[in-house]
């Protein structure tokens, strides 16, 4: 079996740095899935603490935009340098939902990792977004989802006292159905994700307050009903 880059990462490093299911194990098998090659250029929008960023540039020698609402850019930007990538992977301050900060058809992809359910499951943002991306790149998003989707008031029981409406997940179907409405890019996959359990387990053993918060509900069960949902479209 072949040991993937993240399991020979720094652990502590990537223990400190998530921010939920782990970031660069789900960017590692979303790459799997895409034609990257050294030297193109991806956004990297909503990067948190820019760990799917860091692997992008060390395991595929591309350059990053790691561009973060909540994380600040001087603090990514210090964590990059301190990994010898200050000119691989460049971090700013993006609001996805306030003006995107780069030309059009600059990136060979853009990426998006546990973030895009915040900000893209409306009808607004794929097409906001695709100008940014060069004709026949890609736009690929993993982001936790329900294996199903739960009518309102009928969400599994183990779920139910740790649910907010804030956790913004959907089902595979939802997903597709919303970006289906787009004409101007073509859906390639929209899977489950392997790494799912693998990425959740990694990020219980976080020592984030929030991670030791979602160790009482995955405890409980509720695990059972989530998935990591990678969606990828070519821009045509
Ligand atoms: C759960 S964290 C995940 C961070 C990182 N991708 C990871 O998996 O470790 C969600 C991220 O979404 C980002 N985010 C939320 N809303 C955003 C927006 N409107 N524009 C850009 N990023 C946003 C936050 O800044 C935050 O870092």
């Amino acid at each position: 079996m072949n040991t993937s880059f993240t399991d020979t990462f720094d652990r502590d490093f990537l223990l400190e740095t998530m921010m939920g299911p782990n970031a660069m194990r789900i960017t590692e098998e979303m790459a799997s899935f895409l034609p990257i090659s050294p030297g193109m250029r991806i956004l990297d929008l909503g990067c948190g603490m820019g760990i799917s960023s860091i692997l992008l540039a060390q395991k595929y020698d591309v350059t990053v935009f790691a561009a973060d609402l909540w994380v600040s850019p001087s603090d990514n930007a210090k964590r990059f340098a301190s990994l010898g990538l200050d000119s691989k992977v460049i971090p700013f301050l993006v609001d996805a939902t306030k003006d995107i900060p780069f030309a059009h058809e600059y990136f060979d992809m853009i990426i998006s990792v546990d973030s895009y359910q915040y900000f893209g499951n409306n009808e607004h943002m794929l097409p906001k977004l695709l100008p940014f991306v060069k004709k026949g790149g890609f736009m690929a998003v993993a982001i936790p989802g329900f294996v199903q989707e739960y009518p309102e008031g009928q969400l599994p029981k183990e779920v139910q006292p740790y649910w907010t409406p804030e956790w913004y997940f959907y089902s595979c179907p939802w997903w597709r159905t919303l970006w289906e409405k787009e004409a101007s890019i073509v859906l390639t996959d929209l899977r489950e994700m392997d790494s799912c359990k693998q990425a959740w387990d990694d990020w219980l053993q976080s020592p984030n307050p929030y991670a030791q918060r979602d160790s009482a509900m995955m405890e409980a069960g509720a695990g059972q009903y989530f998935n990591i949902i990678q969606l990828i479209g070519r821009k045509i």
